[in-house]
């Protein structure tokens, strides 16, 4: 039976894809710096490793045994004090080391699509680094390219429920967001293969305003979309860029850049945005409850 370690299990994409190694019969070995995070999925895991990745020395001998390392390890939303060259580089080199180390015979690395033609963005610099070492590495890779997750497309879900969407320019911008599930198939199915790189997106391409449309219709609450012209979301990042952190204005750089260009992968998959915004919708609901009482008692 061949051997993976999943090393960001505990995230979005990483927890559907430690499923479909298992249901593809693979044994398992999870990465997580708290056990907690991983037990929904223990009926997935045949065995555990606590580890903090940015720690070299919390990594020995992780890759013992294995075959195939997969990683989604890295920075998307900014919660403690590192950077992406911490993490998206310096903590994937530290995995690639040990699987340098312990021989494994394929490792494969998460970017981002079109990572190539956004190479001024402090996320993308770190990954780009990071795929430079591992194609120079000598180890088998598999580089995958995915579009913006579903978990992502939330944010319009959430806007739709205060009330008020937004969109960037003219909202015409293409995407073709992914599943995590699809995802994690696409992965799982390249990772079996021996291709180098895959770039992928979800089954339904749609342009910005058409998905902020669907997270209205989807809350059913009267359509309001705000279109922020182009000359306004570039001033606002100039001024942005001086007075606020790396961590704040990376993700939002990151986030209007994508937002204000058309994105289409080849299409894979079998889950519909629409779909999954309706599944969300309760969960959203009780979210911006949460968040509005919070706010209330702060005030
Ligand atoms: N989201 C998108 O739309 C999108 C699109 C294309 C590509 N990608 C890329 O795909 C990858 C996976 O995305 P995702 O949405 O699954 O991300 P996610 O849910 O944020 O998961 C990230 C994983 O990395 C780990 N991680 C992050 N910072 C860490 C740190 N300082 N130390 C140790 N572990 C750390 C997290 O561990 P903890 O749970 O312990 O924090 C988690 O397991 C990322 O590299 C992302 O850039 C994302």
């Amino acid at each position: 039976m061949k051997k993976v370690l999943v090393a960001g299990a505990t995230g979005y994409l990483g927890q559907y894809v430690v499923k479909e190694f298992k249901r593809q019969g693979f044994w398992v070995r999870a990465l997580t710096r708290n056990l907690d995070k991983l037990e929904d999925l223990s009926h997935y895991v045949d065995e555990e490793y606590i580890g903090e990745v940015t720690q070299p020395k919390s990594l020995h001998g992780i890759c013992k045994d294995i075959d195939i390392v997969f990683s989604s390890v890295g920075i998307t939303k900014q919660k403690d004090n590192l950077t992406y060259m911490d993490v998206d580089y310096q903590a994937n080199k530290n995995l690639l080391e040990e699987a340098r180390l312990e021989g494994v015979s394929r490792f494969i690395y998460v970017s981002v699509f079109n990572a190539e033609k956004m190479k001024d963005l402090k996320p993308i610099q770190a990954k780009i680094r990071f795929t430079e070492e591992l194609k120079d590495s000598g180890l088998n890779y598999l580089i995958v390219y995915p579009n913006g997750f579903f978990s992502d497309m939330l944010e319009y879900l959430q806007m739709a429920h205060r009330g008020r969407g937004y969109v960037f320019g003219s909202g015409q911008c293409k995407i073709n967001p992914i599943h995590g599930e699809d995802l994690a198939e696409a992965c799982v199915f390249a990772a079996i293969g021996d291709e180098n790189r895959i770039n992928v997106g979800g089954p339904d391409i749609l342009t910005h305003s058409e998905i902020a449309t669907m997270a209205f219709e989807t809350v059913e609450k009267p359509l309001k979309i705000s279109r922020v012209p182009t000359w306004l979301s570039n001033w606002f990042l100039t001024i942005l860029k001086f007075f606020a952190s790396v961590k704040t204005y990376g993700p939002i750089e990151f986030f209007m850049t994508v937002l204000s260009i058309d994105l289409v992968a080849p299409p894979y998959g079998k889950h519909h945005l629409r779909d999954f915004f309706l599944a969300q919708k309760d969960n959203i609901t009780h979210r911006t409850k949460a968040a509005c009482e919070k706010d209330q008692k702060r005030s």
